[in-house]
């Protein structure tokens, strides 16, 4: 067997049954001790391969051996089930190691299934040598390999240092090698499969640099994210992530003075950056090393600003209809471009009505299985937004909770006397009786929103 993506959600599964199977029969009934084999034949093997098997819950989600596993429509039920057990059993490590047998399974798992108290008596009897348990605590609740998002940040910053280079080569007309865009592709998926969420707040930043740069990296990485959450094989997202890093490149074409004008553009200088989408097709046939990916990422640049019901631009017969990797781009894309703020839009749209613009237009801009997908990605407000509370403070979106998309965790910035405070973190789908008066401009009471993020 070789470690794959799906791993850790077998092992859950597993795990999972055997604890079904105890629910109904003794720990030597047939049935108990067929599902501890199967189960036991994969930790073996996993073990033969990682010198051990560590199960992480933070927040929503379950990392085994720091991947964070999926919720998929297979194996939801399971992972789910896990979750909801080392939450209420207040676990927030799981360890096994080499040498467990079946017998210490069973009665783990037997254990494991009995409420918090019963559990943590039965373990504190130290009859498990080669389990490790790791009990969660108010306040070191992140784990290790996550906390502070450091290597995130590093992967972001890395990525925009490689995007600058690779337009500012084009803009320069210096010869480019796309290769160079597919290692930070391939970089982004990794990141994005350890903390989807934190790559994804990193894209609320939007102040560090010229617009293009940071806008082509945003939009690579909520495409991944898009693509990710609709199941895409690794292979088609290197692709989706290229197409999305570069889908704005022929603006190099573009006279500099017309992109950054500030003010209305006349109908003549409207038509001059529409041609963006042509010269995406020139420039990208100019780079070297063209392959597949880069003639993915020649029809994502043609036909990113294609609609859903025909229209758009370059023009094109209505029923020619733009690829599912142009319409995750068309989404991630004019996301992006509302939320930031440019010359000729100086205060950006708030996240929460971007979706709700986003929502408007399905059928007619959009895709609206794909809208859909993304509100789903980004929850109701989305990370980065600034709420102000029914206690008078003021907090953002740190991170999403999956089953509570108008509930996010929240950190408070602002006391109630709208006063500057480094305050702690809530997690509005427990302390409900916290309610989210209406989302702000973060200008309003001076938050600077990548501050939190950085
Ligand atoms: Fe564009
Ligand atoms: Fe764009």
């Amino acid at each position: 067997m070789i470690a794959t993506d799906k791993s850790g959600a077998n092992l859950v599964s597993l795990f999972y049954a055997l604890i079904k199977d105890l629910q109904v029969y003794d720990l030597n009934n047939d049935v108990v001790q067929n599902a501890a084999k199967r189960l036991m034949y994969y930790v073996n093997t996993l073990l033969n391969m990682y010198n051990h098997i560590e199960l992480v819950r933070y927040m929503d989600y379950i990392f085994f051996n720091k991947q964070r596993l999926r919720f998929e429509i297979d194996g939801y039920a399971s992972l789910q089930f896990i979750h909801d057990k080392l939450k209420t059993i207040g676990v927030k490590t799981l360890t096994f190691l080499p040498g467990i047998d079946k017998d210490e399974i069973i009665i783990f798992a037997s254990v494991f299934k009995e409420e918090q108290d019963t559990f943590q008596k039965h373990f504190a009897s130290g009859t498990f040598d080669h389990i490790n348990i790791e009990f969660a605590t108010e306040e070191d609740e992140i784990p290790d390999f996550l906390r502070d998002g450091e290597h995130i940040k590093r992967t972001y910053f890395r990525a925009l240092k490689v995007t600058k280079n690779l337009l500012h080569n084009l803009w320069t007309n210096q010869a480019v090698d796309v290769k160079s865009s597919r290692r930070i592709v391939y970089n982004l998926i990794n990141a994005l499969s350890q903390d989807e969420i934190g790559l994804m707040a990193l894209t609320a930043i939007k102040d560090f640099d010229e617009y293009t740069y940071n806008h082509s990296l945003n939009v690579a990485i909520l495409s991944l994210a898009l693509g990710q959450r609709l199941g895409l094989s690794k292979k088609a997202l290197a692709r989706l992530g290229t197409a999305g890093l570069l889908h704005d490149i022929g603006k190099v074409e573009i006279p500099k003075q017309l992109i950054y004008k500030p003010g209305k553009l006349t109908e003549e200088e409207w038509e001059i950056i529409k041609h963006h989408s042509d010269y995406g097709v020139t420039e990208i046939l100019k780079t070297r090393g063209l392959d597949e990916i880069g003639l993915v990422s020649i029809t994502v640049a043609y036909q990113h600003h294609w609609n859903f019901d025909g229209s758009g631009y370059p023009a094109h017969e209505e029923d020619q209809k733009p690829t599912l990797f142009a319409r995750i781009v068309r989404i991630c894309d004019s996301y992006d471009a509302m939320t930031t703020s440019r010359v000729y839009q100086p205060i950006p749209y708030l996240p929460h009505i971007v979706l709700r613009i986003l929502w408007k237009h399905q059928n007619i801009f959009y895709d609206p299985v794909l809208v859909k997908a993304f509100i789903q990605l980004s929850g109701i407000y989305p990370v980065g937004s600034c709420l102000e509370l029914t206690s008078g403070e003021v907090c953002l979106v740190i991170r999403q909770n999956q089953g509570h998309l108008a509930r996010p965790f929240v950190k408070l910035v602002r006391d109630a006397q709208k006063k500057k405070t480094d305050g702690r973190m809530i997690d509005l789908s427990v302390e409900k009786h916290i309610k989210i008066v209406k989302a702000i401009y973060p200008q309003k009471f001076r938050v600077d929103v990548a501050t939190y993020f950085v």
